[in-house]
């Protein structure tokens, strides 16, 4: 399938592994990337610069397809080394970088210098415009199903997608609650040129977590997610368990008054905890309500197969029968 996105990062199907938080890897980025999907690492999960240069390299060696970093500007007590990270990411020769959360502006000029396209996520049509406005190349727009960071506007995507393709020129690819070829199918519909997966992409064999969050999301169903930080302002779903209901508790009792202090013990060094031990009451973690379609755990390449394939059936089988027999039912005049 051929869009503006298969275009610009020279992909052969329009599907984004959006970066995920000890999540994105190398062994899922390559896999993505080798089934001919756009792969992206997460940059913050690697504790320094130079680790990021080395999982760069080991990403490299594992395809020869194009893959991504995502780089994510979120509040912080101490910043990341985002200047460390971004030199990294130019001297691994990465050719494509996803953005994520507060403007990257700051960023653009490095990135572009070394001939990067930025694909920003944002979460409402205002972002997605000051994204084209500084200079982005494409945005992901990602709507209130999502996992992680839906932020404050809380507009599903059947109204935010075809918003954005009322207003941006430059390219976009839904993000939240995609899973699978109905997903792909109706995103196109709503005027987007692909699909970003991140959830469905966690229930893979390739993805390196532990066996416990595959069998979680299995579980789970679309009831399941919550969303914390809402009175920090920074929102995130995530998969309900005994500390994220601890956490809601802690929200409700404190009020207006919270800090992130009293939550720190719910959502700090939650990850590592979670993604690498399987330890599933540790804290919050991100999760999309796309938890209720995924029912299996196949590798990457059979998922993105798989897409494409039902896209196909659906567009030439469903569609384009309803158009045909629409014109055998055509009253005659
Ligand atoms: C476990 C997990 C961790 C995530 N971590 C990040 C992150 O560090 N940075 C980021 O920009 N997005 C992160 N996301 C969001 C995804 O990139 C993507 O935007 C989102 O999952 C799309 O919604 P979906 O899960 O319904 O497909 C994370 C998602 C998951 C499931």
């Amino acid at each position: 399938m051929k869009t503006r996105i298969t275009e610009l990062f020279g992909i052969r199907h329009p599907i984004v592994q959006g970066g995920m938080h000890y999540v994105g890897l190398a062994e899922l980025a390559a896999a993505v990337s080798n089934a001919g999907g756009l792969g992206i690492l997460t940059a913050l999960t690697q504790p320094t610069p130079a680790a990021l240069a080395a999982e760069i390299a080991r990403c490299r060696a594992m395809t020869d397809k194009p893959f991504g970093v995502n780089l994510t500007f979120l509040p912080a007590r101490r910043p990341p080394d985002y200047p460390g990270y971004v030199r990294a990411i130019i001297e691994g020769g990465v050719k494509i970088v996803e953005t994520a959360g507060n403007n990257p502006e700051t960023w653009l000029p490095a990135l572009h210098e070394a001939g990067i396209r930025v694909i920003h996520k944002c979460t409402s049509v205002r972002h997605a415009l000051k994204a084209e406005r500084i200079g982005c190349d494409a945005v992901s727009v990602d709507g209130f199903e999502c996992a992680g960071h839906p932020g404050e506007d809380d507009i599903p995507n059947f109204i935010l997608l075809p918003r954005a393709a009322e207003e941006l020129r430059i390219p976009f690819i839904a993000s939240g609650g995609m899973a699978d070829g109905r997903s792909l199918v109706a995103a196109l519909a709503l005027g987007a040129e692909g699909i970003n997966m991140g959830t469905r992409f966690v229930a893979t064999r390739e993805a390196p977590v532990h066996e416990k969050v595959k069998q979680a999301l299995l579980a789970a169903t679309e009831l399941d997610t919550r969303l914390v930080m809402r009175p920090l302002r920074n929102t995130e779903r995530v998969l309900t368990n005994v500390a994220v209901e601890r956490l809601l508790e802690k929200e409700r009792g404190l009020g207006p008054n919270i800090t992130f202090e009293d939550i720190a013990p719910e959502v700090a060094g939650v990850y590592p905890k979670v993604m690498q031990q399987g330890e599933m009451e540790a804290g919050a973690w991100s999760c999309g309500l796309v938890a209720g379609l995924i029912r299996d755990v196949p590798t990457v390449k059979a998922l993105i197969d798989r897409i494409m394939r039902e896209a196909e059936v659906i567009v030439r089988g469903r569609l384009m029968g309803l158009l045909d027999s629409d014109a055998g039912c055509a009253p005659r005049s």
